[in-house]
């Protein structure tokens, strides 16, 4: 069997049990059964019943398998050095988790080599590759000096598109007595140096972090900039994070775990997507998002992993699809779009999340007969094989 399609070749992808193609009528979750798909030139060209595929220049059975978009991970942290692995296992023995264990990594990554930066992103980028994520968000702030900010930035752009400016992390040691000094940085001559590798400016917008005032300073000099702005909002408890998104026209409000019903109406009028990062309550002990909240009240709603060597130390959206599942209201058809055509809302993405023609041809086989295992069976590795823009890039297909 042909397992691959090349730039030149179409390849087609036929009997899928499931296809999921998140392109119907109405935006929300859509599939069909017993589907075919053709790649061709790195994009998808046609979807359809399988009895009706056209031919193509290599054949991939799947064998009755469900067929996926891959997933967009919005939202994670994965320039750094070191790891916390004490620190979680305090937390589970009743430890509370606060901002201030940032800055262990914040040391930990000043000290460490481009290179060794560079082998761990790498190796997370793989990780997340072999889970089916096909395209993710990578931020900066482990950095929190000019030079190392702007080096964190470079790195990330080696391996994304989706680059954040997260200066506004925390405010570092050095400017413990100085945070204002530290907010003219950000907003200064660490915009400057950062600006030119980034697409987004994220402030993390909570007690111990950055207050609103501050939050709305940082991303309007980030817009001004020509970066587009997402927000760290209402992760640890109640505050002024959402409504600061709203306000900025931020893309996404992340996390959105602590939300009065004023910051639900906020986000679904000013049409932020409220990505919600479920790992991050796993590692913290946290109570989870109100996912059916929010989609009940019109929000649109994407899950990502938050990956970072803090709250949340894992790359796997089919874990965040389970958790979402089963501890936050999400039917498993909400949990795969909002993984997959959320994520890509969230990055304001037309290209990706969906397989409608045209798309890029971004897609996930899995192990099983419909996207419902992915929460049906947590824990379990069913991703059989990741396409890229239309290459097989992890997996197999037999
Ligand atoms: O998204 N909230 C802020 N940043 C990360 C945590 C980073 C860390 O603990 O190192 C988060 O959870
Ligand atoms: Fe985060």
């Amino acid at each position: 069997m042909i397992v691959d399609s090349t730039a030149q070749g179409s390849t087609l992808i036929t009997g899928i049990g499931e296809l999921v193609t998140n392109d119907g009528d109405r935006s929300g979750f859509a599939a069909m059964t017993d589907a075919a798909l053709v790649i061709a030139e790195g994009k998808v060209a046609w979807t359809g019943p399988a009895s009706r595929a056209p031919a193509a220049d290599a054949v991939v059975d799947a064998a009755g398998r469900a067929v996926l978009p891959g997933f967009a991970d919005s939202h994670a942290h994965l320039v750094f050095a070191g790891e916390r692995s004490a620190e979680f296992a305090a937390r589970m023995a009743g430890r509370p988790y606060r901002a201030g264990g940032i800055l262990v990594t914040v040391e930990a990554t000043r000290g460490a080599s481009d290179a060794v930066l560079r082998a761990n992103l790498r190796r997370l980028a793989a990780e997340m590759l072999r889970q089916g994520t096909t395209t993710f968000e990578c931020k900066s702030g482990y950095g929190l000096t000019v030079p190392d900010e702007a080096r964190g930035l470079a790195l990330a752009a080696e391996v994304t598109a989706e680059v954040t400016y997260l200066g506004a992390h925390v405010v570092p040691p050095e400017f413990a007595a100085d945070p204002a000094g530290y907010v003219d940085l950000v907003c200064g001559p660490m915009l400057d140096a950062c600006a030119p590798s980034a697409r987004w400016v994220d402030v993390f917008c909570e007690d111990g972090a950055f207050g609103a005032d501050e939050a709305a300073a940082i991303l309007a000099a980030g817009r001004a900039a020509g970066l587009l702005a997402r927000v760290h909002a209402n992760q640890l408890g109640p505050g002024p994070g959402a409504r600061v998104a709203a306000e900025a026209g931020a893309a996404s409000a992340d996390h959105c775990t602590f939300l009065t019903d004023a910051d639900v109406d906020a986000l679904v009028s000013a049409q932020v997507v409220a990505t919600l990062l479920p790992g991050a309550e796993f590692g913290t002990r946290q109570p989870f998002p109100d996912a059916r909240r929010l989609l009940d009240a019109g929000a649109t709603v994407a899950l990502a992993t938050d990956c970072n060597p803090g709250s949340s130390f894992t790359s796997s959206m089919p874990f965040c699809v389970a958790l979402a599942v089963r501890e936050m209201g999400m039917t498993t058809e909400e949990a795969v779009w909002a993984a997959t055509a959320g994520g890509a809302r969230a990055l304001r993405r037309t290209d990706i999340g969906h397989l409608g023609a045209g798309a890029r041809a971004d897609l996930i086989l899995l192990d099983a007969p419909s996207h419902a295992y992915l929460a049906y069976r947590p824990g379990v590795p069913q991703v059989a094989a990741v396409w890229q823009a239309g290459r097989l890039v992890a997996g197999r297909v037999t």
